[in-house]
């Protein structure tokens, strides 16, 4: 959530700004700003538009604006003050000397406010960051240097941030702080990057170093020294960056989401690949063998998440209580820290997040550790905060995932839930011969996904129907229910109709209520072990001439008679299904946002990784 980009170095800084905004972009995109000091002159030029950063790159292109080595800019998702350009960052103080953009919520921003009000400050903006400036501008007008200012001002700050600082009276350095929003520097030859994650960075260069909680970092185009917040040394551990330009760029897809639609074939694959023991039907997952035994002996296993990740800790706990035969708590992470959880040592708890740096999901894993649970995080961006704060954990593996809708992440978040299953179940009373039918499944993924997205055309087709509906119902039962949900998330997140998600049976405790033969109703109805109850779940909406849409296997003919619209998907064993079933729902959301004329990878307040709480 909101992005920031900086620059210290030789070349031009307001093209790398510009570039590094539109990869970020994902993280919001209601206004954007870059403020800069020029080479020559040591001026500062400050450039804000409201919207997207493409408005920002046609303003600061009508602009003349002397070259500039020291920039920083921000792509904002607003939180405190609409979006507007006076609300957009960089904000500054009056004398325009001090530049800073920000990611995060400053808590008692209405304290300090108050303070350096009475000292004279006029404040612009409705937001909450205008008090850091004028916090850091009134330390430096007594003296101190920029690093100081802002050592000193953070210690009053209470809340959350990533913050990039420049100032005009020292035009050589960026100053840079964390707490609890993400940032990393990129470190280059006579130049450095600063941004919120490594998306910005690539191409530029493959090294960077990950700042944690309470860390400072003065940068000059040389090099950069890092100290805490109370200001003592700390020396970082360089990184480096293996993702490659071609993973972030759009290819030749009209969107990001229906390109990392079509990646599943490949993503899926990502996941397991390496990690499948065959002859031994186990998985092996470097990131959590030290740890193994101790999960296996496990008391309870939780997991935690929010969103799209939270549905992937749905059909986790389906198959890991199917297969380990521990059990399983799925919680919201944004609902853990608000009740007195019952966790202690013997859990092991398990944090889902695409990002890794969900706020929610970083306080609920806090609340854990305190509780002594084992920590595991199962992330996809490599280098996250979750990711580096477990204490072991897996990555999924689906590369770069930046349409804001989530898609490929969930289905590799669902092939690592079933290799941990396969794991933990070998230690305890799964089969070889079990394990091995479920790895075998696996490895046949991949062409399944391949004919599924064969169905695209007939999905589109599907979904030209439903363009100006109002409303959709998502049922589904057993390892299908969270597909319903996810499948409804995906509608009303990109296409804003009204979805819901229910498991089929449910259907008849209220929302049958809302059937009549306006209402679109999506089943999930492979021919499973609940097949014959959804189809009593079928005929109730039929009856009440609800219009029915069927996502079923590809050798059930039966159906055709009962339903509007059948898609047919090819079968797997039932704790794999999700990873099928979902990717038709994906792709009938997207069909039809982009028939509504949506933005499908930008959808309205929405941003992709959600770093405030
Ligand atoms: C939905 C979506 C969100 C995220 C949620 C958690 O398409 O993307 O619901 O799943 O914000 O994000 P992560 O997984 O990054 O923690």
């Amino acid at each position: 959530m909101c992005g920031i980009v900086g620059y210290i170095g030789e070349k031009n800084s307001i093209p790398i700004l510009i570039e590094g905004l539109k990869r970020l972009e994902y993280r919001g995109y209601d206004s954007a700003g870059i403020g800069v000091i020029s080479n020559e002159r040591k001026e500062t030029r400050v450039i804000k538009s409201l919207g997207k950063v493409s408005l920002l790159e046609d303003k600061v292109e009508q602009t003349s604006i002397d070259a500039s080595s020291l920039g920083i800019a921000h792509t904002r998702w607003a939180t405190h003050g609409e979006p507007s350009v006076v609300n957009a960052h960089p904000h500054f103080n009056k004398e325009e000397t001090l530049y800073l953009v920000h990611n995060g919520i400053i808590e008692n921003h209405t304290e300090i406010k108050a303070k350096l009000s009475k000292d004279g400050y006029e404040f612009v903006s409705e937001t909450d960051t205008e008090v850091l400036v004028h916090l850091f501008d009134s330390l430096m007008k007594k003296g101190n240097s920029l690093l100081k200012s802002v050592q000193i001002g953070l210690s009053e700050v209470r809340g959350t941030y990533g913050i990039s600082v420049i100032s005009k009276n020292e035009p050589d350095k960026i100053v840079v702080a964390k707490k609890g929003s993400p940032l990393v520097i990129g470190i280059g030859d006579g130049e450095h990057y600063v941004a919120s994650d490594v998306n910005a960075l690539i191409g530029h260069t493959s090294r960077c170093v990950y700042l944690d909680d309470g860390e400072i970092v003065e940068i000059t185009k040389d090099k950069f020294v890092a100290s805490t917040i109370d200001d003592k040394d700390i020396k970082k551990e360089v990184h480096e960056i293996s993702v490659e330009l071609d993973k972030i760029s759009k290819g030749d897809y009209p969107h990001y989401m229906l390109k990392e639609i079509f990646e599943q074939v490949n993503s899926v694959r990502d996941s397991f690949r390496g990690r499948i023991l065959m002859s031994e039907g186990t998985a092996k997952l470097g990131g959590i063998e030290r740890i193994a035994e101790r999960l296996a002996n496990s008391k309870r296993l939780l997991l935690s998440a929010c969103g799209t990740s939270w549905h992937a800790g749905l059909v986790g706990e389906y198959m890991l209580e199917q297969f380990t035969g521990i059990p399983v708590e799925v919680d919201y992470a944004s609902e853990f820290r608000y009740r007195n959880p019952i966790v202690d040592r013997n859990d092991s708890m398990f944090f889902i997040s695409q990002s890794g740096e969900t706020a929610d999901t970083l306080a609920a894993m806090k609340e854990a550790k305190r509780r002594d649970a084992l920590i595991l995080g199962l992330c996809n961006v490599v280098g996250s905060t979750i990711a580096r704060e477990s204490e072991a954990g897996v990555y999924v593996h689906a590369g770069p995932e930046i349409g804001v809708a989530s898609t490929k992440a969930f289905t590799s978040q669902l092939v690592v839930f079933a290799l941990i299953s396969v794991l933990i179940g070998r230690k305890r009373h799964l089969s070889l011969i079990d394990g091995q039918e479920i790895l075998r499944e696996l490895e046949a993924l991949p062409k399944k996904i391949e004919k599924i997205l064969k169905l695209n055309d007939q999905i589109e087709a599907i979904a030209e129907k439903f363009v100006d509906a109002k409303n959709f119902l998502y049922l589904g039962r057993g390892y299908n229910f969270p597909v319903a949900l996810e499948g409804a998330l995906k509608m009303k997140e990109i296409s804003y109709i009204h979805a819901e998600g229910y498991p089929a049976a449910e259907m008849k405790h209220g929302p049958i209520a809302l059937i009549d033969e306006n209402m679109p109703v999506v089943f999930i109805a492979p021919k499973d072990s609940v097949y014959d109850k959804v189809i009593t779940n079928i005929e109730e909406v039929k009856a009440r001439k609800g219009k029915i849409i069927a996502i079923a296997s590809e050798n059930d003919n039966e159906i055709d008679k009962l339903v509007d619209y059948s898609i047919k998907i090819p079968d797997t064993i039932r704790m794999l299904m999700p990873i099928l079933s979902v990717i038709p729902l994906q792709l009938l959301a997207y069909h039809v946002a982009v028939k509504r004329g949506l933005n499908v990878d930008q959808p309205r307040n929405l941003a992709k990784s959600v770093t405030v709480e």
